[in-house]
Parts: C-alpha cells; sequence; structure tokens
C-alpha cells in the first residue's frame, strides 16, 4: 500500500513509519518538524516537509495513496488553554484539509489518533469506555472530538473507512521529555541528569500508560479493521508515585523527587475500557509498566551517552 503518515517525524508517528516500512509498505510522511525530528525517520520513507494545513493536495498529483494515518497535531494541553485558536487551527482545520484531499482523491481508508485522556474528561465511571459522554475539559480535547466528528461524517457521506484510535498515556523511545505530556520520559531524563524528579501535588493521580510499540500494533490492525473507534490503553491504573517506586526498584536506590503545587484542572484519574478493541480486533496490550520503564529507560541511557 502506498500510505501517508502525517506526523511521521513524531514519537509515535516515528514507531508506525517504522512498522509500515518493514511491512512492505511505501511510506510518505507530511511533518513540519514542529516537535519531531528527521533523526526520528526511517530513511526508507520520503518526507514532505510542510504543514498539514497548507496545500496537501499537492502530493496527490505525484502519488495515489491507498491509506491517511493521521498523527500530527498540537499536542500541549496548556498551549490548547493559552492559544486555542492556533490548536483548532491545527488539531480541527488541519485535519479536514486531510480529509478534503482524501475523499477528493479516493483514499480508501483514514486512521486517527485521538485522545482518550482528553476526550471524556472527567466519567463518572471507571474504566472509561468508548460509549461514555464526551466532555473534553481543555481545546485540545474538543479539537479531538471535532476531528473525530469530522472524520465518521466524511467516512459515511463518502464510503472512506475510517479507525478512531483514542490513545491513553502513551510512553517510550523518542518521547520528547520537554513536553508536559510523557512524564516517564521527564523521570528518565531527570534521573540520568541526576536531578529531582518533581511531581504535582500528592502524586496519587492516576494514568493509564500504554507502550509505544503496543500502540503500533493497532496500527498495523487498523489497516484491515471495519470502521470503528477504539480505546487504546491498558485498562492498568498506576499513579505517579508508583512511577517513582518503579524507577526505585529499577536503580536499586530511592529516585530523588520532590511534592510540588498541583496544577490547576489536571484530571485526577484516567483508565480507559479496552474490552472493545479487544473484541473486535484482537489487539491486547503485551509490555507491562515495569518492562515498558526498563526499555524506555534503556533507550535514554543510550541517547545520553551519544
Ligand atoms: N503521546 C501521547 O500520550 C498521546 C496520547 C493521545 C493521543 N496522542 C496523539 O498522537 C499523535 C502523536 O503524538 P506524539 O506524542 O507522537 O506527539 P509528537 O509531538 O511527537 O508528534 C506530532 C508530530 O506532528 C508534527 N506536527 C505538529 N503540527 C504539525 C502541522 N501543523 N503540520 C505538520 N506536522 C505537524 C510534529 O512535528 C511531530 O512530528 C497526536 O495526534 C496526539 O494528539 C498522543
Amino acid at each position: 500500500m502506498k500510505i501517508l503518515v502525517t506526523g511521521g517525524c513524531g514519537f509515535i508517528g516515528s514507531h508506525i513509519v517504522d512498522a509500515y516500512v518493514e511491512q512492505g509498505h511505501e511510506v510518505y510522511v507530511v511533518d513540519d518538524l514542529s516537535t519531531g525530528s528527521i533523526a526520528n525517520l526511517n530513511p526508507a520513507a520520503k518526507v514532505y516537509e510542510m504543514d498539514i494545513n497548507a496545500d496537501i493536495e499537492s502530493l496527490f498529483a505525484e502519488t495515489t495513496y491507498d491509506l491517511i494515518n493521521h498523527h500530527a497535531a498540537q499536542i500541549n494541553v496548556r498551549t490548547s488553554v493559552d492559544d486555542p485558536i492556533f490548536d483548532a487551527r491545527v488539531n480541527i482545520l488541519g485535519t479536514v484539509n486531510l480529509l478534503k484531499a482524501a475523499v477528493a482523491h479516493g483514499v480508501k481508508r483514514f486512521i486517527f489518533a485521538s485522545s482518550g485522556g482528553a476526550v471524556y474528561g472527567e466519567p463518572e465511571d471507571y474504566p472509561i469506555s468508548e460509549s461514555a459522554p464526551l466532555n473534553p475539559s481543555s481545546p485540545y480535547g474538543v479539537s479531538k472530538v471535532a476531528a473525530e466528528a469530522y472524520i465518521r461524517m466524511y467516512g459515511r457521506l463518502f464510503g472512506m473507512d475510517y479507525i478512531i484510535l483514542r490513545y491513553s498515556n502513551v510512553y517510550g523511545p523518542r518521547q520528547i521529555f520537554k513536553s508536559e505530556a510523557g512524564v516517564i520520559s521527564i523521570f528518565a531524563d531527570c534521573i540520568l541528569r541526576d536531578d529531582t524528579c518533581k511531581i504535582f501535588g500528592d502524586g496519587k493521580q492516576t494514568r493509564d500508560y500504554v507502550y509505544v510499540a503496543d500502540v503500533v500494533q493497532a496500527n498495523l490492525l487498523a489497516l484491515k479493521s471495519t470502521s470503528d473507534t477504539f480505546n487504546i490503553g491498558t485498562g492498568i491504573e498506576t499513579s505517579v508515585n508508583d512511577l517513582i517506586d518503579i524507577f526505585s526498584d529499577l536503580l536499586g536506590r530511592d529516585v530523588t523527587h520532590s511534592h510540588i503545587d498541583p496544577r490547576q484542572g489536571e484530571v485526577l484519574r484516567n483508565v480507559l475500557d479496552v474490552r472493545r478493541v479487544f473484541s473486535q480486533i484482537h489487539w491486547q496490550p503485551r509490555v507491562g509498566i515495569k518492562d515498558g520503564i526498563v526499555k524506555t529507560f534503556e533507550y535514554f541511557k543510550k541517547v545520553s551517552r551519544s
């Protein structure tokens, strides 16, 4: 297949590109390198350094793509609060721009990276299933909900298959530790610099941490699945304090950490119900949090030495 991956120079997108290349697909990447890096990119992929809001249709003059896998986004929740117009421009209008080009050129399938951490807000029931009300608590969450709605609508109107993957907190090699997301890579970096790991509030807030290789596997299964929306997580809640304990066990010593003021508006709990994706496409996470942290830490150790 000829596959166009947006955000293919970023953390998750670059791993997906690797897997698609390995499966023998012809992979093309659109990325403006705002947070991604060419160093992440598989050399077998052809890259167009451009904004998803630019003239995407011009890319179809050379190539007919079978599928678009859309991972490019403004991913910072705080940026979305400070500049909701920028967030909406990238995450909503950028998606519409891709969809318009996709249906005009007969793209058969559209895969989208949505956020199970952002679209539901603070629901009443946990773990959160796909049928829970969509009640985002940030402009970022609203932009993901809006993009999802556009994708379903375009899918229905133009007969294009779509798979919406609502990720929980993804972690692993290549995650940028400078962003607000990615507490595991932030802690790995702090430990390697002998710095103190800072914990917002009491550290009891929980997330559902899913390893990037498992997310890649979902993107491989999504090449064939029928149109649907799936949570992609582990169904397991891990607190920030648990993460510190796991790092301490790994190092054989207590990780230096301190508690600072809680972040205003931070969701205290998030864990996804992943039964639907298992029953429909037999996806399930395979890497547990301890093994995932070992793999991630090894990567950051290697990078810090080079
Ligand atoms: N990391 C997570 O835990 C997580 C959780 C839920 C959903 N997601 C979603 O997964 C996708 C990938 O996230 P990530 O963590 O790999 O982030 P990332 O920042 O590493 O990747 C995003 C990529 O998109 C590119 N990009 C940004 N704006 C662009 C634009 N206007 N035009 C072209 N390229 C642009 C960036 O340069 C980068 O390479 C995003 O859609 C994000 O919302 C991530």
